[in-house]
């Protein structure tokens, strides 16, 4: 494909995958540790909303990451239901074997697409996490996990600024050719636009033909549902978002929470795209949510509800003059 040439927009009445990324983006960056029964408690929920995605946790350094400590607890104690597809992050060998080892059916690798992010994220050069991913994708494959390719900072950097489209591709097709059927582009502090996003989609289906895409916003601006659109208007399908809007990476300055997952699928249900997901059973998710974690959460239709909610126009002043 030329590198501009124009895709195809989702067909409204399409599926989109909606990926829930709460109990990791999301608890990754809460100080006060969450108990495991509690995160148990809250992916369960989100199953039953409907969703069948979900990052559960990341095979992470606990020193790195003291919230994600109890990794093959939570992987050992929730329900799976039947379609489900139960992912965590990893960043090198040792994350891949404790995923494996846990019963993943997928893992999200990441590397940045900023030198100075994936220092700070990895504590290593771009260059050693991709020479690392091949061993690490060796031993996924012979385990029957799948994996999906993420780049960090692929909309731009706090450290570093503008994140060329080029370098974004660059990484995707040194995934493809290690075996990754998808990539995951994270816009880790917020800072995709509708021009960036078309920018790099366009730059990876011109380097990395074949290559699936899934793109993960934090709404850090205020554009990440805008983003999606974008998205959507570029074909795209698989789009990651969190619980209540929660969510950050503690390794880049200024990050604050993902799309939240609740307006992404009220946005897409209300659009005629399929998601699956019970848009009430979400938001009693969502409640549960920002009730264990003991403070208002971004999201928006965790306060107004569904559209068509109504009011009892008796329990609502009258302008009289
Ligand atoms: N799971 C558990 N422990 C791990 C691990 C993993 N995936 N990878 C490394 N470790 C342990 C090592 O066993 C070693 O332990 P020891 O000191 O008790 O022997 C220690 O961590 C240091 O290992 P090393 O390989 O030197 O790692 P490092 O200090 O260079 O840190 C990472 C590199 C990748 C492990 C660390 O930076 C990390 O976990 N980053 C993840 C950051 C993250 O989750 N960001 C948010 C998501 S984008
Ligand atoms: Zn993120």
């Amino acid at each position: 494909m030329a590198a501009n040439a124009p895709t195809a927009p989702v067909p409204e009445g399409a599926r989109i995958t909606v990926c829930e990324v709460g109990p990791r983006d999301g608890f990754q960056i809460e100080a006060t540790f969450i108990p495991t029964d509690r995160k148990i408690a809250i992916v369960n929920a989100l199953f039953a909303s409907g969703l069948r995605h979900i990052q559960v946790t990341s095979f992470v350094s606990p020193r790195a990451v003291p919230q994600l400590a109890d990794a093959e607890a939570v992987l050992a104690g929730i329900d799976r239901p039947e379609g489900a597809v139960v992912s965590a992050l990893i960043p090198n060998l040792r994350g891949a074997e404790r995923a494996a080892g846990a019963g993943v059916d997928a893992v999200h690798s990441v590397v940045s697409a900023s030198e100075t992010h994936n220092l700070k994220n990895v504590n290593r050069p771009i260059e050693t996490s991709l020479k690392d991913f091949e061993a690490v994708f060796a031993l996924l494959d012979r385990a029957g996990v799948a994996i999906e390719g993420g780049i960090a900072t692929a909309f731009g950097c706090p450290f570093e600024g503008i994140v060329p489209p080029e370098q974004v591709a660059r990484i995707a097709r040194r995934y493809q050719e290690m075996g990754a059927r998808s990539v995951g582009l994270g816009d880790t502090t917020g800072m995709a636009t509708p021009s960036t996003v078309r920018a790099a989609v366009q730059a990876i289906r011109a380097e990395a033909p074949g290559l699936g895409i899934g793109l993960h916003f934090h709404n850090t601006r205020g554009v990440g549902l805008a983003c999606v659109m974008t998205g959507l208007a570029e074909g795209v399908t698989h789009y990651d978002a969190s619980v209540g809007g929660l969510g950050g990476c503690p390794f880049a300055a200024g990050a604050t929470g993902n799309i939240c997952t609740e307006d992404l699928v009220y946005l897409l249900n209300e659009s005629g795209y399929e998601t699956g997901v019970n848009l009430d059973a979400l938001i009693d998710a969502a409640r549960m949510t920002q009730e264990v974690i003991g403070r208002d959460l971004p999201g928006q239709v965790i306060k107004s509800g569904p559209r068509l909610r109504r009011y009892d126009p008796g329990l609502t002043a009258t302008a009289a003059g």
